[in-house]
């Protein structure tokens, strides 16, 4: 038994995400922890928003809420969804803890002793009619690059490029509108990731051969270009102080760390908070603290999509690195492409794409969770369709997997009762199904260790497929004329085909999976992995196991639905 870390990128606190973000970040690593608890492993999922910075500040004022309140009504929101797309987190906590606020300022100040931090005054844009400094997107105005007129400070929206709010043509706050705005020196803490760039590189290099070539050619991009110290707080009032004890000048002045400082300490922050609602029994430094993991050390896991790429494989391991505490670092960095609409942009603004609520409100998750899944953005950027899922859902889902599981439970019912049947012993045709299935499973299990999902998906759906063939060479309703006895086997070996199922569906399918499992009123009803021998014998369920027919697993996607989807959620381009 291993120990697994595992998070997810931080999903930011404005707003519910879209299927992008989804199958970029959580639900990925949501299949591999209830992959790796199934077989036994001992898992920590963590994950948690991202509530500091300009973005939740801005819509907070939007809505005519105080920040704090707003964080915790959109904590809460996101939290609903993630419930209904069945993310079994063990926490899922939020930056803005004080957890997160301890560990940070502690990083800051041990940042600060070793010598990686230091103040500098620079020049930043201040409102006298807003009474505050601008940073970031509380200055909006024309883009140098491109002239659009509505970039913001932190960046173009337009084109892209990364601004600083300086830089802005016809500048005006994002609070007020004011454009009497002039520029005012204040001190701010930079970290100075330059005089860290080779104890980086040197443990990138370490990494690199093992993480997939998205994360390891972005890695040494960055590095490439050279690590630049950077400013790591803000003139904001929502977020994670400076600390008095340290800076009591910065202190004084109310500067709080930026976001991208604080949000990757959550990770740590967040498995404190898991195991501050249980002290006696959960150890979190046990998971985080290298000197304490002993002989059974951590593997860590993230996953996130490519922008994120540069913060985890770069500057927080700089600010691990140069805290000289044994923190762990990542070991293997799973990164994803973008997942498009109909190849264009998911868009929040123009309200194009599937946001993760709507998607739950037409249909179950497991539906959605099996298309993501099948069609991540592994080796490249996938597209979204409305076609290609309802196709997907259709064919693998519900033809597949689900007509499957109806047609021989009720079949067998109708013939046999409502106990699986005895009938003959397993025969040619049982031994032949029971070798493919283990060398099936054997080709899922490798593909699922290597975090390969459309290849993973594929040996699932090979699995289900081969129950199927076995069942059209067998034919039970013409055997059932002149062998009711090999019936009886056929649709025995059916059913524990379909109990093998109801496990190893379970990372991508969970609910269906339990409705799968529970048809069957077997004593132990865990979802613990099946073994080699097992899927050789195909024998977990014996003769006499009462069984139910559970209600039609999946509904097929109608060509009307069809319909209704796209002209409801935009189609192809024009
Ligand atoms: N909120 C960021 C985003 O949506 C991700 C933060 S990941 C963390 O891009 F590591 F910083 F927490
Ligand atoms: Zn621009």
């Amino acid at each position: 038994m291993a120990r697994h870390l595992i998070t997810s990128a931080l999903p930011y606190i404005n707003g519910i995400k879209h299927l992008g973000n989804m199958v970029g970040s959580m639900l990925p690593a949501d299949v591999y922890a209830r992959y790796l608890r199934q077989r036994g492993h001992d898992v920590l999922y963590i994950c948690a928003t991202d509530e500091h910075g300009t973005p939740a500040e801005l819509a907070a004022k939007e809505r005519g809420l105080p920040v704090d309140e707003f964080c915790a009504q959109a904590h809460d929101a996101q939290k609903a969804v993630y419930d209904g797309f069945e993310l079994a987190f063990d926490y899922f906590g939020r930056s803005s803890s004080p957890e997160n606020r301890e560990i940070t300022q502690h990083f800051a100040r041990r940042l600060n002793e070793n010598g990686f931090i230091e103040e500098r005054a620079i020049r930043q844009v201040y409102s006298p009619a807003d009474g505050r400094f601008l940073p970031d997107r509380y200055v909006e105005g024309t883009c140098p690059h491109c002239g659009y007129d509505k970039a913001r400070g932190d960046q173009c929206e337009n084109c892209t490029r990364v601004l600083d709010p300086t830089d802005l043509i016809n500048p005006r706050s994002a609070i007020s509108g004011s454009t009497d705005l002039e520029v005012r020196e204040t001190k701010h803490l930079f970290l100075l990731q330059s005089k860290l760039q080779h104890e980086v590189e040197e443990w990138v290099a370490r990494h690199e051969d093992e993480w997939p070539q998205l994360a390891s050619s972005i890695a040494r991009k960055w590095l490439n270009e050279g690590l630049h110290d950077r400013a790591i707080t803000r003139d904001l009032d929502w977020g994670v102080p400076v600390p008095a004890d340290t800076w009591p000048e910065l202190a004084a002045e109310g500067k709080v760390f930026y976001v991208w400082f604080d949000a990757p300490i959550e990770y740590i922050g967040a498995t404190k908070e898991w195991a501050d609602q249980d002290p006696q029994d959960r150890d979190w430094k046990s998971w985080w603290y290298e000197a304490d993991t002993g002989e059974n050390p951590v593997r860590y896991t993230q996953f996130m999509a490519k922008d994120n790429v540069p913060f985890h494989t770069v500057m927080f391991p700089a600010t691990e690195l140069g805290v000289r505490e044994p923190w762990k670092k990542v070991d293997y960095v799973k990164a994803f492409n973008w997942l498009t609409y109909y190849g264009g942009k998911f868009s929040t603004s123009q309200r194009r794409g599937v946001f993760t609520d709507q998607a739950l409100d037409i249909l179950p998750a497991d539906y959605w969770r099996y298309f993501l899944i099948a069609n991540a953005p592994e080796s490249d950027d996938s597209s979204f369709t409305w076609e290609h899922f309802t196709a997907t859902v259709n064919k693998d889902l519900a033809d597949t997997l689900g007509n499957f599981v109806n047609r021989v439970l009720s079949f067998s019912r109708k013939r046999f009762g409502d106990e699986v049947p005895a009938g003959a012993a397993a025969g040619e045709s049982e031994t032949r199904l029971g070798e493919e299935i283990a060398g099936l499973l054997a080709e899922y299990e490798t593909q699922m260790d290597a975090l390969q999902y459309r290849k993973a998906a594929a040996a699932l759906r090979a699995l289900w497929s081969a129950g199927n063939s076995y069942l059209e060479e067998k034919a039970p309703w013409l055997e059932i004329k002149t062998n009711p006895e090999g019936a009886a086997l056929t649709l025995r070996t059916a059913m524990n085909l379909i109990h093998l199922y109801s496990v190893v569906s379970q990372p991508f399918i969970p609910s269906s999976a339990q409705a799968m499992r529970s048809a069957f009123a077997l004593a132990d009803d865990t979802a613990t992995w099946v073994t080699a021998d097992g899927a050789r014998s195909l024998d977990s369920v014996p003769a006499g196991t009462a069984f139910t027919v559970p209600p039609v697993l999946f509904a097929k996607i109608t060509d009307e639905d069809l319909e209704a989807y796209k002209e409801r959620f935009g189609g192809a381009p024009e």
